[in-house]
């Protein structure tokens, strides 16, 4: 079964947690699963990874979210060449911690959206994507308690932002055809991940 899977939701809902999880499930149950997320671990993905916690800073100038969206959608293109499309051509069914939509909730909530979605035309879409909706401020106390850095994409108030441009991204893409289904984060670790594997067993085989 090749099939690329993506869970996507704000910082703090989830996804890591779940994408770990779900491909330990598949792989248990004698699949070929892999696991994999993005920013990727390829160059251009640590080059985002340094530049959100705050390396590369000059003269405390904020990096543009237009700079952020290259760098994204070019670490997608390269992910998805050298990783993504040679696990799903060996057979693997592959899990993505976040996907396009993330570039297009985190950079493409103003005028740049037309940009954003252009920049990743050439993304492949997944077979299935799962959101887990969690309230900002349910995500905020995750990443607190989780003593998480605070990286720059992690306030509050940008929070609010990613989550409307989430339910936007989420309303447009599905009315073009993409299957993305929306789950309750905030249930507990063990009710979320029975409702993520409920859905991956409606994919076709
Ligand atoms: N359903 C849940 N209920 C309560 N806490 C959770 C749940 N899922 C994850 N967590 C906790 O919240 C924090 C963030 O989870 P993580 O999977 O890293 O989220 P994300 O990758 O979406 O930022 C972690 O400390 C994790 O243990
Ligand atoms: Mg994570």
């Amino acid at each position: 079964m090749t099939r690329l899977i993506v869970l996507e939701g704000l910082d703090g809902a989830g996804t890591t947690t779940q994408a770990r999880r779900l491909v330990a499930h598949l792989n248990a149950k004698g699949g070929k699963a892999h696991l994999t997320r993005e920013p990727s671990d390829g160059p251009i993905g640590q080059l985002i990874r340094q530049m959100l916690t705050g390396h590369h800073a000059i003269e405390n100038q904020a990096i543009a979210q237009s700079t952020f969206g290259l760098l994204f959608a070019a670490d997608r293109l390269d992910h998805l060449q050298r990783e993504v499309e040679v696990q799903l051509a060996a057979g693997a069914m592959v899990v993505s911690d976040r996907w396009y939509h993330s570039s297009l909730a985190y950079q493409g909530t103003g005028a740049d959206r037309d940009w954003i979605t252009t920049l990743n035309a050439r993304a492949r879409k997944p077979d299935l994507t799962i959101f887990l909706s969690v309230r900002p401020e349910v995500a905020a106390a995750r990443r607190i308690s989780a003593g998480r850095i605070q990286e720059l994409f992690e306030d509050m108030r940008m929070q609010e932002e990613v989550a409307a441009g989430y339910k936007a991204t989420i309303s447009e893409l599905a009315a073009q055809g993409e299957r993305i289904e929306t789950i309750d984060g905030e249930a507990s670790p063990d009710a979320v991940f029975g409702a993520i594997v409920a859905l991956v067993g409606t994919l076709a085989p």
